[in-house]
């Protein structure tokens, strides 16, 4: 099997999952209609495969980290939804449906959004688990998605949109954060659910940051040369926008040279470890740098 049925299959098993995720009857119809909405259109399931893989690389049964990987996707859901918003990205279409703004309105797809981030701390703390790693892991995810990750790159993205001076150590910050801090922590959530030694939190933590920014420079590259069917998402809104991205300070070229850069790093983080779960992750590494969608 090549690396992407193979990850199809295992975002399978987290789909599965996450199609009764929203099964709560005291969910207002409207909202649970457009949070699942976003949530089951489809999507690579990058971050909850990195949970399980993390995890089971490290000695644990993936089934047991499966609350934790699928409020990942949760997470990550609701920062596209966000993202997609007219005060923001302000995009059409996503996952290859019509943004959730599109499909129902602003203000349902704030609330979907707010609704599956705080119904994703709820799943993970339902994890069976040692509670004092469920603790540490959340503690994780709150660190990486919040002020200090995830949405302070938002804003750093926002602010540094239109504007010419922004330095590749600025870039770089932003693409580690808006994107390198969900997908670091689901590499390092793994391993902490799996009770991992020091060594092996630095090394899934490591890998984690080098193909998060990896994958960021390639969504800036597919942005210019992509194909809008393929990708599920328009080609061209960067450059409509005026964002700053890669291609855009160091062109198509180069760009791709510093994500092939970052692919290495993290090729280096996994040497230590051999099996069939390794050889996924560095498979991983080297699809998230070559991948179409
Ligand atoms: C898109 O993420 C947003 C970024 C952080 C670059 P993905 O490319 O993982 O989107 P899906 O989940 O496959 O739709
Ligand atoms: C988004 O970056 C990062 C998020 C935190 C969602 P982009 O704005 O480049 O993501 P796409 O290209 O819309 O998926
Ligand atoms: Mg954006
Ligand atoms: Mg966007
Ligand atoms: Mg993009």
């Amino acid at each position: 099997m090549n690396v992407k049925d193979e990850l199809r299959a295992k975002a399978r098993d987290v789909e599965a999952f996450l199609a009764d995720c929203l099964n709560h009857r005291n969910i207002p119809e409207r909202l649970r209609a457009a949070m699942d909405y976003s949530l089951m259109a489809g999507g690579k399931r990058l971050r909850p495969v990195l949970v399980l893989v993390w995890a089971e690389l490290l000695g644990l049964d993936p089934e047991a980290a499966m609350p934790f990987a699928a409020s990942l996707e949760l997470i990550h859901t609701y920062s596209l939804i966000h993202d997609d918003l007219p005060a923001m990205d302000n995009d059409d279409l996503r996952r290859g449906k019509p943004t959730n703004h599109k499909q129902f309105d602003e203000a349902t797809a704030i609330l979907a959004g707010d609704g599956l981030l705080t119904e994703a701390f709820g799943l993970m703390l339902s994890a069976a688990l040692p509670p004092e790693r469920v603790v540490s892991a959340a503690q994780a995810v709150a660190e990486a998605a919040g002020a200090r990750g995830m949405v302070g790159g938002q804003v750093l993205d926002m602010q540094y949109t239109g504007k010419d001076a922004v330095s590749l150590e600025e870039l770089k910050t932003m693409h580690s954060m808006k994107t390198g801090a969900l997908i670091t922590v689901s590499c390092l959530a793994g391993a902490i659910l799996a009770g991992a030694s020091a060594e092996d939190l630095g090394r899934a933590d490591r890998y984690g940051r080098a193909i998060g920014v990896s994958f960021q420079i390639v969504d800036d590259i597919l942005d210019v040369v992509g194909d809008e069917k393929t990708l599920g998402k328009p080609v061209g809104s960067d450059q409509g926008n005026d964002k700053t991205t890669y291609p855009k300070l160091l062109g198509l070229e180069e760009s791709k040279r510093q994500a092939e850069k970052y692919r290495d790093k993290a090729l280096e983080c996994l040497a230590p470890y051999q099996g069939v779960q390794a050889d996924f992750l560095r498979a991983l590494a080297r699809y998230i740098v070559d991948r179409v969608q």
